[in-house]
């Protein structure tokens, strides 16, 4: 218990604030930073937010303290408020929430139709889906397995047909990063199985520089090709145009 909420306290910290040698520092700095404009314009302090797949939560801070947070996931988690079978129907009510927020949990379900589905269902008609996903990462099944990888056509077709609509899709380290990320991956993987960790985190500043000027002088398209991270923002659509 005492490990768990460890690895839990770490994680959480390293997903708001990683370090310029962390290897992943691009993407995790990336994404905080996505979920942080999110939360500045869709959030208020009396929205209705439910984290699916929530892990240890690690973006709560981020939110308003007065805002209702609802943790939501698959395993035995103590952070969750909700632990649900990969198919049943989450117990809350229909169009219920302002804010989805799911980040790296669809490439890990092999049939994510019934996630989808429970997204459309639970947002309010004006309320919005964040999700993150892998474009390209190396393959690392958490607990089950590491089933997708997805282009921004896959992500906005499968929103599509579930009654979402994009409004906004972000890659979180673009291509050219994405190529340095996956050396970087695997070198560190190599260095640390040799206990050289202090070279693998001197490389990592070397290389987390290199991806932030080239993604800076890469422009959109070129990003989006194959980012690392694909952050979307999606909207109910028929729900918004009946209401
Ligand atoms: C890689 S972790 C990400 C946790 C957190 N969202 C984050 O960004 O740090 C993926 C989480 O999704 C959960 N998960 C997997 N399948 C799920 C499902 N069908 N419904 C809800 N959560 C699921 C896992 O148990 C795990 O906590």
């Amino acid at each position: 218990m005492l490990r768990r909420l460890y690895a839990d306290t770490f994680e959480s910290r390293r997903r708001i604030k990683p370090r310029l040698w962390d290897v992943d520092y691009c993407l995790l700095h990336g994404l905080r930073n996505e979920v942080a404009k999110c939360v500045r314009e869709n959030v208020n302090g009396s929205s209705t937010i439910v984290d699916l797949g929530c892990g240890a939560k690690p973006y709560r801070p981020l939110f308003p303290n007065e805002c209702e947070y609802i943790g939501v996931d698959a395993c035995d988690n103590p952070h969750a408020d909700y632990v649900v079978s990969p198919g049943d129907e989450i117990p809350l009510e229909d169009n219920s929430a302002d804010l989805i927020l799911s980040t790296q949990v669809i490439y890990l379900i092999p049939e994510f139709q019934d996630y989808l589905a429970q997204i459309q269902r639970l947002l309010k008609p004006n309320g919005s889906l964040f999700i993150s996903t892998h474009g390209t990462w190396t393959h690392h099944p958490a607990s089950g397995g590491d089933y997708y990888r997805f282009t921004q056509d896959g992500l906005r077709y499968i929103l599509e047909q579930h009654g979402l609509e994009v409004a906004q899709m972000v890659p979180v380290v673009g291509t050219l990063g994405t190529g340095l990320h996956l050396r970087q991956l695997v070198i560190n993987s190599w260095l640390r199985r040799l206990r050289l960790s202090w070279i693998a985190a001197a490389l990592n500043v070397f290389t987390n520089l290199r991806i932030k000027i080239e993604d800076a002088v890469s422009p959109y398209g070129t990003r989006m090709s194959s980012p690392v991270i694909i952050a979307c923002l999606a909207r109910p659509v028929s729900k918004g145009a009946a209401a």
